[in-house]
């Protein structure tokens, strides 16, 4: 009698636990249908990484639990805050025990586009990008490989990961999962989409369609550089904002000289909800960007040649900057607040 009990004790464990690993208990997953804006060019998957609906839930959990930090203080969101829209309004990040990282928190909106992250181009690779901040010193100061270990324990995001990537939680799971649920994000419902891609010409106001003709005129010469539907052509520019960089950009990653003070154009998508601006953030206000380009930089020996002195009057300046006003989009944001 006893030795049937211990034995079917033993078996009820055994099925427990060899349960937990079995397909029954996983959860369905599907592809997740991407949200792709109007007037947004087709967006290809890679096929060896695909967007499913649990890989972007894990993914979301992850970016917004701080168990990704040293001391488990903050999370992904805690500089990408949502209601920010994704930026922290700081003009250096700070991280863990509040230290003071060493650039602007940039927004995370159409990153399925970004042919490379950082405002260096220091990588290209979406998965990779989620190791820089978990492990930086300043920021999570923490390694990924012992944020997976803690993952295994917490049965929702075991559950997530066998469901989803067919293993347990670990590194590549991690990666992986923040990376889909960052490629979810796209932002293009702004009153200038409207305007242009959904046909309502009275989307922007007058002073909005002024500032829309003046930003792609020769004279301000901004869409030379601020091109495309995300409002950058991907290019490093010097843009002169010194005459000597205390960080020198592109020239980090590339040792070459010529690259001193070049930065990645950034996206002006939601640009009026994200100051303070530049890499550094060193400008709190749209006026003061806009009286930067004005004034034709600071004369830095690289600065490109597009920057010069313009001569806007006070009433191109307004319109500029109520154009820039017209790129923000709240839908993006609003399943996340
Ligand atoms: C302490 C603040 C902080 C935390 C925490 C943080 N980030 Fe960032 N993030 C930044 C800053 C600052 C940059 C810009 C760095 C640069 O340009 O060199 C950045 C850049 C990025 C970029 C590149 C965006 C682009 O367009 O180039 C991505 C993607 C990103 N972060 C995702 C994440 C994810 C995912 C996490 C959590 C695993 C995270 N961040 C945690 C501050 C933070
Ligand atoms: C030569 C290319 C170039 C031209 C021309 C240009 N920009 Fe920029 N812009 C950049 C680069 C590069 C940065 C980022 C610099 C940095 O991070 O230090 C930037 C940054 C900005 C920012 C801050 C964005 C942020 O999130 O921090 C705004 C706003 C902006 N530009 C608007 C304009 C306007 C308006 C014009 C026209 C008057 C213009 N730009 C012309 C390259 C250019």
């Amino acid at each position: 009698m006893l030795r049937i009990s211990i034995l079917s004790f033993l078996l009820i464990c055994l099925s427990v636990v060899s349960c937990r690993n079995n397909d029954d208990d996983k959860l369905e997953d599907s592809n997740y249908e991407l949200e792709i804006p109007e007037g947004f060019p087709a967006f290809s998957i890679d096929e060896d990484k695909p967007i499913t609906e649990l890989r972007v839930e894990l993914g979301k959990l992850l970016f917004f639990d701080p168990i990704l930090s040293r001391d488990s203080s903050i999370s992904c969101a805690s500089c990408h805050k949502p209601e920010l829209y994704f930026t922290d309004g700081l003009a250096i990040s700070e991280g863990i025990e509040n230290r003071i990282g060493f650039r602007n928190t940039p927004s995370l909106a159409n990153l399925a586009y970004a042919p490379f992250l950082f405002s260096d181009g220091g990588t290209n690779n979406l998965e990779l990008q989620v190791l820089a901040p978990i492990e930086d010193h300043n920021e999570m100061d923490f390694n990924v490989v012992e944020a997976a270990e803690r993952l295994k324990s917490i049965e929702k995001y075991r559950n997530l990961a066998l469901s989803a990537f067919n293993r347990e939680p670990d590194p590549f799971v991690l990666t992986r999962s923040i990376a889909a649920f960052e490629r979810t994000l796209f932002s293009g419902n702004s009153a200038y989409d409207k305007f242009t891609f959904q046909n309502n010409e009275n989307a922007l106001n007058e002073a909005q369609k002024r500032g829309l003709d003046l930003f792609f005129s020769e004279k301000a010469k901004c869409g030379n550089c601020h091109s495309g539907h995300l409002f950058t052509n991907f290019a490093f520019e010097n843009i002169g904002l010194y005459q000597s960089y205390e960080d020198i950009g592109r020239q980090r990653i590339t040792f070459d000289f010529a690259d001193e003070g070049k930065f990645k154009v950034p996206s002006l998508r939601n640009v009026a909800k994200t100051a303070p601006y530049m890499h550094d953030g060193s400008f709190a206000t749209l006026e003061a960007v806009v009286n930067h380009y004005n004034n034709g930089g600071a004369g830095h020996p690289f600065q490109s040649t597009l920057i010069n002195p313009i001569g806007f009057t006070e009433q191109e300046k307004q319109d500029l900057i109520q154009f820039l006003e017209a790129l923000t989009d709240s839908t993006w944001i609003e399943p996340f607040l």
